[in-house]
């Protein structure tokens, strides 16, 4: 009898149940689709994403499941029998922790000719919950956006403990995780890694700055690492500026289940009936031909959707930062933009420390917060400088950091309940400076007011740099109450989007650029409202190459801010030659991050000429493709990339070399989005000492490029050059 029992239960477990399909739903674009299926139980299967299917007949066959390997569905919630971890966890009106969603309805309308919009709705099998799953898809660029709303009409309140945006589904043999990590001065550090069974979280809890140390973004390859031009690759970026948890979970069915959205530490949300909560954007896109091709796809989507004036080319920057720090007077200031017009330079910004009263910012422990033009060094204000600029022929920007306050200021003074923290705990300083709860419509008021005064200090102000120092802790809001202290991330983030959105509205031509310290707010949320971001503090060139290699995965060369600074370097104490310098500066969007008069003899003509010609290739480097070439996380020491424009007249070539290379072999380099039957003239741009390679001046088919290669003549560490390729008859 026993052993009839086991041979029962053994049979039981294996068996496969069937589910027959009701219906299939997809949303896609060019060459991408993504595939749910609705049961007759009305369950919204998660089937497919992946390359363009011609017909979706084959997922109506009957779909099978073993209570070990429970059907993945569309938006995992906590209850029914998949215990993965959930996207959707609340507890109801009635202490009920469980959620079952079910499909109600789907609709699918074309917002215009490349962008469609499908929203799918999902009720509760016992409660009056609605959760719909949005879904924007951007045809040309292959990249949907997924985010979620939830609402309800329960008698009390819901506790919304998780609501991810987006959730994917795979299932392969092996999965690669590529993201991207780092710190301070260090952002953006590559890392691959296989995953193993049970979760790796991505996450922060800093909820200012939080891309500075994990970014929102990642990738993953199947069956193999991921490669730039081949194979299978997934990749994800969450649009928000505050906590989020990226997970993925290797459970014993062999799937992969990617749970993505808010970080749902401390972070309860109690809904009133009736009242609507809507989850940051997922960006996703795959690509079966590598990971070169997602970073174009997340190009061309940002500069159309993601990024203020995408189509504009934008100017070459002075910013005063690295130059003079807080340590200047009106003639310094005057004589960086005498400076900056004389090198070619188009826009001069005016960094930290031209504002404070009576706690003047001299120094970085006091007078933030206190936004009015600090007389004692500037004597003539803010008007007199941005003018002397436009009749210098340059334009003129200004530093802020609105969401912050020292507590040496009359603002901290005034408005002490203001300031972020919670009970009789002390806030702490980081960098000598408290964060703002713009979770108060009063302090978003306040931050509109000084921007907009701010503003108003000169109509020739075109620039602004919105810098964000320090990370939030010790959390608390005196605005709301202590039912909805556990609000705060989202509160707060939401007042920071809405203040963007009203001034980005009011100020449609303004140049925004998003700070952070370098890297903290490098997120799609943030860079909506931005026309670019200053991408590290480090402005070494060695670093940079592996700083913007990594951000050149998900954001555009357009919107990284990349300057030429100062030899040996400020940051990492480094000596570098200048053209290597100039070389990687310009690989991004150029700027200048020096005292201009450091620069010395014939320097200074190199300098000028590498300006002028950023300005007759930059449309390449800022709208065109870019293809990475070597890595320079690999072993050989060299890094190169190059941008080609859309219609493949005109390449831009970087290579840098990083180590010392056995002066008897050269670099040969097999360019890549070439067109193999036009005519390539190739000229060196910003020429040093000796010819970097023998193609200079010499015309070239596209197939010969792309085949047998360029040689390059360099060998020493931190040589480098810059190939023009131009098409001629
Ligand atoms: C941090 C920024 O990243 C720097 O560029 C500079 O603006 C300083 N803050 C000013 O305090």
């Amino acid at each position: 009898m026993k052993k009839l029992f086991l041979f029962l239960f053994l049979l039981s477990s294996t068996l496969v149940c069937g589910q027959v399909v009701r219906q299939n739903l997809s949303v896609s674009t060019e060459n991408t689709v993504m595939v749910f299926s609705v049961t007759e139980s009305d369950e919204l299967i998660y089937r497919y994403y992946g390359n363009k299917l011609q017909n979706l007949d084959a997922f109506s066959y009957e779909l099978q499941r073993t209570p070990h390997q429970p059907l993945p569905v569309a938006y995992p919630s906590f209850g029914g029998i998949a215990s993965i971890i959930p996207a959707l966890k609340l507890t109801h009106a009635d202490g009920v922790m469980i959620s079952e969603l079910k499909f109600s309805e789907i609709s699918t309308t074309a917002v215009d000719a490349n962008v469609t919009e499908t929203v799918i709705r999902m009720k509760d099998r016992c409660y009056d919950i609605d959760v719909v799953l949005h879904f924007k898809a951007y045809l040309k660029e292959d990249v949907i956006a997924q985010y979620v709303t939830i609402s309800h009409r329960e008698k009390g309140n819901i506790k919304v403990e998780n609501l991810a945006s987006g959730y994917l589904n795979l299932h392969a043999d092996h999965y690669y995780l590529t993201h991207f990590a780092g710190a301070w001065a260090d952002e953006m550090g590559w890392q691959e890694e296989l995953l193993t069974r049970g979760v790796k979280s991505i996450e922060s809890i800093k909820g200012v700055r939080t891309a500075q140390t994990e970014n929102p973004s990642f990738l993953i390859s199947v069956d193999g690492k991921a490669e730039e031009y081949a194979g299978d690759v997934y990749a994800g970026a969450l649009a928000w500026s505050s906590n989020y948890k990226l997970s993925f979970q290797l459970s014993e069915s062999g799937c992969l289940d990617v749970v993505a959205g808010m970080n749902p530490f401390a972070s309860t949300l109690t809904i009133e009936p009736g009242r609507e909560i809507k989850t940051p954007e997922m960006i996703w896109s795959y690509s079966h031909n590598g990971k070169n091709r997602i970073s174009q796809n997340f190009h061309s989507w940002s500069r159309r959707y993601a990024l203020a004036h995408g189509d504009d080319l934008r100017p070459i920057v002075l910013n005063s930062w690295e130059g003079v720090y807080m340590k200047f007077d009106e003639q310094a200031i005057l004589s960086l933009i005498d400076d900056a017009a004389e090198y070619g330079v188009e826009m001069f910004v005016l960094d930290d420390g031209w504002f404070g009263g009576k706690y003047p910012r001299d120094k970085a422990d006091s007078g933030l917060g206190d936004w009015m033009v600090n007389k004692r060094k500037l004597p003539h204000g803010i008007g007199y400088l941005a003018d002397y600029a436009v009749k210098k022929g340059i334009r003129f920007g200004l530093w802020i950091e609105p969401e912050m306050v020292n507590p040496r200021s009359e603002l901290a003074e005034k408005h002490p309940e203001w300031i972020v923290k919670t009970g009789k705990y002390t806030p702490y300083l980081e960098r000598n400076q408290w964060l703002l709860d713009l979770s108060n419509p009063e302090v978003q008021r306040f931050v509109e007011k000084t921007f907009d005064d701010v503003v108003a200090m000169s109509p020739n102000i075109s620039y602004i740099k919105w810098d964000a120092n320090r990370h939030a802790n010790n959390v608390g809001s005196s605005y709301l109450p202590v039912e909805k202290q556990s609000h705060f991330w989202y509160e707060y983030t939401q007042g920071l989007y809405s203040v963007y959105e009203k001034l980005r509205n009011k100020y449609p031509d303004l140049i925004i650029q998003l700070c952070s310290s370098g890297g903290g707010r490098v997120d799609y949320g943030a860079l909506k409202y931005h026309d670019e971001f200053w991408a590290s503090d480090n402005t070494n060139a060695v670093n940079r190459i592996y700083i913007q290699y990594g951000t050149s995965h998900f954001f555009p060369a357009i919107a990284i801010g990349s300057h030429i600074s100062s030899s040996p370097n400020h940051q990492t104490g480094m000596p570098l030659p200048l053209k290597f310098r100039v070389d990687v500066a310009m690989s991004g969007r150029l700027g200048m991050e020096l005292q201009p008069q450091d620069i010395k003899g014939k320097d200074i003509v190199f300098v000028k000429r590498a300006v002028e010609t950023y300005k007759e290739v930059r449309s390449v480097i800022q709208h065109g493709d870019l293809f990475r070439l070597k890595s320079p996380y690999d072993s050989t020491d060299w890094a190169s990339l190059m941008y080609v424009s859309s219609v493949q007249n005109k390449a831009v070539y970087f290579v840098y070399s990083l180590g010392y290379h056995n002066r008897h072999q050269f670099y040969t380099e097999k360019l890549k989005g070439l067109s193999p039957d036009k005519r390539y003239k190739v000229t060196e741009i910003n020429k040093g000492n000796k010819s970097a390679s023998s193609a200079a001046g010499k015309v070239f088919m596209g197939e010969y490029l792309m085949n047998v290669g360029i040689q390059l003549n360099l060998s020493k560490p931190y040589e480098s050059a810059v190939l023009l390729l131009e098409e001629v008859e």
